[in-house]
């Protein structure tokens, strides 16, 4: 496998482009999961408070980097193998969320310890406002406690999740630090082109939720005959054309051969008119919920 690549952020860090994502991944298996991960190359994780797993995900990398798996553990246990306190603090890219019951200022600065401590760690590389939840009115309160936490060097980057136009419109209007991403659902059957256009516009990165449309996309015929041609999986095909439109990505799987098989992604290249035959898929069709429904 080639090295993923890595894309810079508006405020310089860089990120690999693909990364783990932790939804639904249970409590007691994340410590495992991420230690799998870390093995097969995968070097960034992204979790959330609501996902009740930062726990185990702080374990699984304080096991590969040592000294936070002492703080959290007191052990230093649950690395894989060969992994184990071979890497850095520094090496590794941790993206954590704060849920919709903590949006305000106090609230998200609360939240923020929790997560941290929770995870074991000093800082987090990027912090997200998991949901706008416009209808409660605090987005632009619990981004400014977020630009708190960046300016004392708590996080690395900050942004945002599940924003529409209208949000960022607003919080742009308000804010002091451009968010660096907005992590939305995307895939080839909800392609989010107005959203993409916008955050190049703005400088913001697009991070794809459900890259995978959660498994679902991976039946479409067309994707089904892009992985007879080019000989890649489907979820290969889908994760290449994300890179390819520069989206930061985040496929979950629970098996070592598919956490395997997500990665090894960066040695083929779509054709152009294969990347227009993916554009050709869009159906506006959500495997999540709506920003406008969760409040
Ligand atoms: N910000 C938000 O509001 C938000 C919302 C949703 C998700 N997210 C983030 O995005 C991440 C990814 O989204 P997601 O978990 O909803 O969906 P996803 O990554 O699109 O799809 C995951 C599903 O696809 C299956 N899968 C994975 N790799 C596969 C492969 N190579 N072949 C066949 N099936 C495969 C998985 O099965 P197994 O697990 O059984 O292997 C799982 O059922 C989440 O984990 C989370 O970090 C964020």
């Amino acid at each position: 496998m080639r090295s993923p690549a890595r894309l810079a952020l508006n405020n310089g860090v860089q990120m690999e482009a693909l990364g783990f994502g932790l939804y639904k991944v249970p409590p007691q298996d994340a410590d495992a999961l991420v230690a799998t991960a870390l093995g097969e190359g995968y070097r960034r994780f992204d979790t959330a408070a609501m996902y009740g797993n930062e726990v185990g995900v702080g374990r699984g990398i304080g096991g590969a980097i040592g000294d936070a798996a002492e703080a959290n553990t007191g052990t230093g246990a649950g690395g894989s193998g060969e992994s184990v306190h071979t890497l850095s603090r520094e090496d590794v890219f941790v993206t954590t969320k704060v849920w919709n019951d903590d949006q305000g200022y106090d609230t998200t600065l609360r939240a923020f310890d929790t997560s941290i401590s929770n995870l074991g760690l000093d800082y987090v590389d990027l912090y997200l406002i998991h949901w706008p939840c416009a209808g409660r009115g605090l987005f632009v309160e619990t981004y400014k406690a977020m630009e708190t936490l960046y300016r004392e060097g708590k996080v690395r980057a900050i942004g945002v999740s599940n924003f529409q136009p209208a949000h960022l419109e607003e919080l742009m209007q308000k804010a002091e630090v451009v968010p660096a991403v907005n992590q939305i659902e995307l895939h080839p059957w909800l392609q989010q082109t107005r959203l993409r256009t916008l955050h190049e516009q703005l400088g913001i990165r697009t991070e794809a939720w459900s890259p995978l449309g959660r498994g679902h996309v991976l039946a479409d015929p067309a994707i089904l005959a892009l992985s007879e041609k080019y000989d890649r999986t489907p979820a290969q095909i889908i994760l290449r054309w994300h890179l390819q439109l520069g989206n930061l990505v985040i496929p979950k799987a629970s098996s070592a051969g598919r956490i395997k098989e997500n990665i090894a992604v960066f040695d083929f290249v779509l054709d152009d008119a294969d990347m227009d035959g993916i554009a050709g898929l869009e159906r506006h069709h959500r495997t999540g919920s709506h920003p406008d429904n969760v409040n």
